[in-house]
């Protein structure tokens, strides 16, 4: 298996997913999780800095993601939330419920579930604290960062729509949330960092597959 970490608008996600592909790995996104879990809060009319209504709101979550990398969906209940998820609206209310303990326990449970539920030969997996807490002993562990200016940049570039200062400052308030919770800006024993500042997306890819081919062969 394959644990990646980095902060928000690092290419996490697109990196993971297209290195997973090309690797025939199956790939797991855990931000959506949380991110799914604020949306739900949002449509339940639940304030997300409520955190036993939050905890409350766990049981009946209903939570499906698609592990295939060329099959991505999220999904809560019956609703497929896959683009719903990326609203600032959601962006902005994620920070508070992943702080909460209860619902970290709870995610990561259900993220090695998924993890062990695998039928390729492989996973991707991305996130916070995946080379940390959800996954310490995976075969490859990567931190993937890059620059503030360039992820902001990544990022706005992504949201058509939204002022690249407004999305810089949501992004720029998520991180300073987050890293009181889990220290994903520094690479922990065992864990390489690429860095992304100066490569492409398929430089990238290219970095993430090779290192995973030199460390499984
Ligand atoms: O891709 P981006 O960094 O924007 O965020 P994401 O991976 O979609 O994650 C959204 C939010 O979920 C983060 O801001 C964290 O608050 C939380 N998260 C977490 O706490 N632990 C994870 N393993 C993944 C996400």
């Amino acid at each position: 298996m394959v644990a990646i970490d980095g902060p928000a608008g690092s290419g996490k996600s697109s990196v993971s997913k297209a290195s997973a592909r090309e690797l025939g790995f199956d790939y797991q996104d855990t931000g959506a999780a949380y991110r799914a879990l604020a949306w739900f809060a949002l449509a339940s009319g639940v304030d997300p800095h409520d955190s036993a209504m939050v905890v409350g709101l766990l049981e009946g979550f209903g939570y499906a993601i698609g592990t295939d990398p060329d099959d991505y969906f999220v999904r809560v209940g019956d609703t497929d939330v896959s683009d719903a998820i990326r609203e600032p609206r959601v962006s902005a209310a994620v920070s508070a419920i992943a702080r909460v303990p209860e619902v970290r326990h709870y995610l990561v449970a259900l993220f090695r579930s998924i993890i062990a539920d695998t039928d390729r030969p492989g996973i991707v997996v991305e996130g916070r604290d995946i080379t940390t807490v959800v996954a310490p002993d995976a075969a490859v562990r990567i931190l993937l960062t890059a620059d503030e200016e360039v992820r902001m940049a990544r990022r706005s570039a992504e949201l058509s729509g939204h002022s690249a200062e407004a999305v810089g400052e949501q992004l720029a308030s998520r991180d300073r949330q987050d890293s009181r919770v889990v220290d994903f800006l520094n690479a922990a024993e065992g864990v390489t960092t690429i860095d992304s500042t100066h490569l492409d997306f398929d430089q990238t890819v290219s970095a993430v597959v090779e290192l995973v081919r030199l460390r499984t062969a």
